[in-house]
């Protein structure tokens, strides 16, 4: 570990944020007032709303899955693409009748569309019945935002431009399960032209490493068995310490000791700050899985230059081959936009063959999509939406085939697989996922548990299962004990008893 750099969590008790357990029942003048939250977009804003979670809960919230039945209704949104934008605007507008006819409820807005240049005035436009605005920087005045719009006739809005020091210590509401989200830096520091997340999320700030550390420690003491770290560039965790000596690669290898821990995934990785010495570390912890999300955006290095990703698909192909060399059996996806502002038929051309070469084991393909304010909303040769939706449509064939090439090369082979649970729409059969990521769902002895209700044994647990089908997006198989044992138990018995 690194001298000069205080790794320490803040103490115990540290300030935080100060909240009264009674604000709720304050603002909405009756006793157990709930909440409802819709969530937009990625994991960030995922976590962003159980932190949102955590901070109504202790101002004596209770929280309901059904909007309608809501004192307080908040939405938080994406801003990455005008399709999010859009269902969002459309979600927000149709709560008209509802405020009409329950002025009473508290409906509020946050998350990146209120920090998206020219986006409040036209919340304001299509939602005038909304009582809070607020952005991603100021989440945690939350509850002085709510008491003002109790009192206040117009909505209140406060959404900051500027960032300000990372808050510790606030409270998250998780799902009770195996699985959980940790931030681990905020903002992001690029400039890809295409982009508004810098412009929403604002200047990189990681988290000290001494706070992720006693974070992943309580939720592995708590029974979370897997941890996701979350930043919009993971790989350039650190560099906005001084000294700047601590990188992603040591964080991982000091999460690697953390005992009870299973599971540490990442997401999302820039290629270009994807350094040889972080794959060296994932290669040789215990807990890191082989799970590589490495968005590319393109296949053409003319087009990566107008993005302003920082580098060329060679150096791309050199990452993912040094990745395979070290890393066996690494899973590696991908993000792609299509359509470009200036992307020729050729460029596009690149792209396609990118992923031939590649093989990509799944890949988010995304139409572009023009963000006012950013530099490539600015640039010459937008194409028309035919034109993107026909790339979009072939890309997406390419890849269907490819994805589908890879998980049928699974089968037959053994996974580790960590029980999720019993499967949305069979409780007879069991739901997890094996170290690349990928979605496993397998009948076991446990679903006699699932079936009547409870989690089933196995939740919580890492269990071998032989892969024995393949579909796009899933694999399925059979736990390899129950396999052995009914051969064993085959072996063992009669032969009539056998055929019966
Ligand atoms: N248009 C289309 N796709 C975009 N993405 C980000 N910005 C845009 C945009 N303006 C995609 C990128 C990114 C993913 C999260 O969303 O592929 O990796
Ligand atoms: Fe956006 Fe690029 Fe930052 Fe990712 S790295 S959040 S694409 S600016």
């Amino acid at each position: 570990m690194l001298e000069g750099l205080d790794l320490t969590p803040a103490p115990a008790g540290a300030p935080g944020l100060q909240i009264d357990a009674a604000a709720a029942s304050r603002i909405h003048r009756k006793a157990d007032p709930s909440y409802y939250i819709e969530t937009y977009g990625c994991q960030m804003n995922e976590h962003d709303s159980e932190v949102m979670a955590g901070i109504l809960e202790k101002m004596g919230y209770r929280r309901v899955p059904e909007l309608e039945a809501a004192d307080l209704i908040l939405f938080n949104t994406c801003a990455i693409r005008e399709h999010a934008v859009e269902r969002t605007l459309g979600r927000m507008a149709a709560l008209k009748r509802l405020k009409y006819v329950k002025p009473e409820v508290i409906i509020g807005v946050g998350g990146c569309l209120p920090q998206q240049e020219g986006a409040v005035e036209r919340i304001k436009k299509r939602a005038p019945h909304l009582d809070v605005v607020f952005g991603t920087h100021n989440l945690y005045r939350l509850p002085q935002l709510l008491e003002s719009a109790q009192t206040s006739e117009y909505p209140v809005i406060e959404v900051w431009d500027a960032e300000g020091e990372v808050i510790e210590n606030l409270p998250a509401v998780r799902p009770e399960g195996v699985k959980a989200w940790v931030t681990i830096a905020y903002g992001c520091d690029k400039k890809c032209t295409y982009c508004v997340v810098p412009y929403t999320r604002g200047k990189e700030r990681s988290r000290r490493p001494g706070e992720i550390v006693e974070e992943v420690r309580g939720l592995a003491a708590q029974g979370y068995k897997e941890v996701t770290l979350l930043g919009q560039n993971v790989n350039s965790y650190g560099k906005d310490f001084a000294p700047a000596a601590y990188d992603f690669g040591d964080l991982l290898l000091d999460l690697d000791r953390i005992q009870d821990l299973e599971r540490v995934r990442f997401m999302t990785s820039h290629p270009r700050d994807f350094t040889r010495k972080m794959v060296d570390a994932i290669a040789q912890s215990r807990v890191v899985c082989e799970q590589f999300h490495l968005p590319v955006q393109s296949g053409s290095n003319r087009t990566l230059k107008r993005m302003l990703r920082g580098y060329t698909r060679e150096k791309y192909l050199d990452l993912v081959n040094y990745v395979h060399d070290r890393v066996p059996n690494a899973v590696i996806t991908t993000d792609i936009i299509v359509g470009f502002p200036g992307e020729t038929e050729e460029e596009f051309q690149d792209t396609l063959s990118l992923l031939r070469e590649v093989e990509f084991d799944s890949a988010y393909t995304f139409s572009f999509s023009v963000r006012e304010g950013t530099p490539a909303a600015r640039m010459k040769g937008h194409l028309p939406e035919e034109v993107k939706k026909d790339r979009l449509n072939r890309l997406m064939e390419v890849q269907n085939e490819i994805s589908r090439r890879r998980m049928m090369a699974a089968v037959g082979s053994t996974l580790e697989v960590l029980v999720e649970g019993p499967s949305d729409k069979n409780p007879d059969v069991l739901s997890g996922r094996d170290r690349g990521g990928r979605l496993v769902l397998f009948e076991g002895p446990a679903s006699a548990g699932a079936a009547s209700g409870g989690p089933g044994v196995l939740t919580g647990q890492l269990v071998p299962v032989r892969i024995t089908e393949a579909r796009t997006w899933t694999l399925y198989g059979v736990r390899r004990e129950n396999e052995l044992g009914r051969r064993q138990l085959a072996e063992a018995a009669p032969a009539e008893e056998v055929s019966a």
